[in-house]
């Protein structure tokens, strides 16, 4: 992607994809989980992050042998798949709680007993195609990363922004945030 409208044309046209095996569309969901960033005090490099963090869900097509749904029994890695098509536009601050929002959701399993149990179906049936539990060595190596604080609270938005019919802010009122974002 060279433009922010190159991003904002990927999410207007594959947007209305249904999210995984969950109530809301692509579009829903990262909208929610960005409104949601965006009513707290994160700073809008993860805003942007909250936005765009499934944004591999919708440009895996284009890598050949890259599972295009999880939904068919192998994980679709759409953490990574994300970031070679971002990495002209954004920095670390947005890719890296991308790129790790998937192991903070391993981490948060090992972190909260209780949080398993809050995971939709989808997501929990996913997270065994993903690895499963970080052990505690493992989740001790997680959070000592960069940004892994970030992807953290991401996950705890993503989490949340499966509510079907939720209002949210609209997609452009994130245009501007996501230009400023760019380099230049
Ligand atoms: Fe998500």
């Amino acid at each position: 992607m060279n433009t922010v409208d190159d991003v904002i044309g990927v999410l207007m046209a594959k947007g209305s994809n249904a999210y995984g095996g969950e109530r809301v569309t692509q579009l829903e969901h990262a909208l929610q989980c960005a409104s949601l960033a965006r009513t707290t005090a994160a700073t809008p490099s993860l805003v942007a992050a909250c936005l765009l963090h499934d944004f591999g869900h919708l440009v895996g097509h284009l890598i050949a042998g890259v599972p295009t749904k999880s939904l068919h029994g192998a994980d679709d890695i759409h953490q990574y798949v994300a970031l070679p098509f971002l990495r002209d536009l954004y920095g670390d601050a947005v890719l890296e709680p991308i790129r790790l929002h998937v192991d903070a959701k391993r981490y948060l399993c090992h972190a909260d007993p209780s949080y398993w149990a809050t995971l939709s179906p989808e997501s929990q049936r996913s997270l065994e195609l993903q690895g499963g539990y970080f052990s505690a060595a493992e989740a001790d190596k997680f959070i000592q990363q960069p940004f892994a604080s970030d992807a953290v609270q991401l996950r705890i938005w993503d989490d949340l922004s499966k509510v079907p019919q939720k209002p949210t802010l609209p997609l452009k009122g994130f245009v501007p945030l996501l230009e400023h974002l760019a380099k230049k």
